[in-house]
């Protein structure tokens, strides 16, 4: 399966927090960059000192916007180089590679109201959720958290979306967010539905305290991301088909060193989430660290993006 790719110039970068620059990114020829939905993703080949990455980020402008994207890129040194590649390679005017947008985290359109809850660099794909569920009139309100005012990322474009829907909470541990949160989840109309994006415990903490005050799971969304935090090793892996031996190394998934055989796997998110990258095994106990395989499956699959070998051989039924 041949991927697609868009080819756009880096017309800006802005340093949004120490750690957090913008892209604006914009078509090569002014032929018009494909439409989004709020709460896309595009795939971005990050150019690196040995090989291309493959990382998504959410759309952070807005959806009717086609001459421009904007993403926001949190350098993450401890990664596996994408967010460092994009901070340290990728410079004003050059031209990079994107793949068309898709969509993980819409917004329910059974809503009638939004509450949406961001911490940190969670706060993207609000950006065009504000900006579309403002000119469609859907009532929502934004809550905010960072951890000091010189983390705030993105505040103009949220504040020029959602003129009155932004609270601002500076938080370290969600203590604020949660206090903040409590009296809004308490009084929401039915037909509400709450949208969180951030580090995992803030998410964790803000759907629990849902849940304790009666919100139904069928109005609970999340978009989780920054997955693959455990260390990695090295392993291999053995395809039934052939009885070609793979080496994966500790600095790559078990994605990219299929791509790098040749052998192209579907993906979407490349983050464990999605589940289109699922792979059929035949042998061995992988090291599951998506979010996606239901638990009566981590005996026959795998999601390579993220997923490793926990004890081999591990045998892939490709
Ligand atoms: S590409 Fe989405 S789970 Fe692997």
């Amino acid at each position: 399966m041949a991927v697609t790719t868009i080819k756009v110039r880096v017309a800006e970068i802005t340093e949004l927090t120490p750690e957090i620059r913008a892209f604006d990114l914009v078509p090569l020829n002014g032929t018009p960059l494909p439409p989004f939905s709020p709460g896309s993703h595009v795939v971005v080949h990050v150019p690196g000192e040995d090989r291309v990455r493959k990382n998504p980020y959410s759309l952070a402008s807005s959806p009717w916007e086609q001459d421009r994207y904007r993403i926001a890129v949190r350098r993450i040194d401890e990664g596996r180089g994408g967010s460092v590649g994009m901070h340290e390679r990728v410079r004003w005017g050059d031209v990079i590679e994107i793949e068309p947008p898709h969509n993980l985290f819409a917004p329910d359109r059974a809503a009638t109201r939004h509450v949406l809850v961001a911490g940190g660099i969670g706060v993207t794909p609000f950006v065009a959720y504000a900006h579309a569920l403002a000119r469609d009139g859907v009532p929502f309100e934004l809550h905010y958290a960072f951890r000091g005012p010189e983390h705030a990322a993105l505040l103009d474009d949220l504040a020029a979306a959602s003129p009155g829907a932004l609270s601002t909470y500076v938080d370290d541990d969600g203590t604020a967010v949660l206090a903040g949160l409590r009296e809004r989840l308490a009084g929401q109309p039915l037909g509400t539905h709450l949208s969180v994006c951030g580090p995992a415990p803030m998410m964790d903490a803000v759907l629990g305290l849902a849940r304790e005050l009666g919100w139904p799971e069928s109005r609970l969304h999340l978009e989780r991301f920054a997955l693959d935090e455990a260390p990695r090793l090295p392993f291999s892996v053995r395809l039934a088909s052939t009885d070609e031996v793979i080496e994966v190394p500790a600095e790559l998934t078990l994605l990219e060193a299929l791509e790098d055989r040749g052998i192209e796997i579907p993906y979407l998110c490349r983050q464990g989430i999605c589940g289109e990258c699922r792979t059929p095994i035949v042998d061995g106990t992988p090291d599951h660290r998506d979010i996606f395989l239901p638990a009566e499956e981590h005996g026959s699959a795998l999601m390579p993006c993220v997923s490793r070998c926990a004890r081999g051989p591990l045998v892939l039924d490709l």
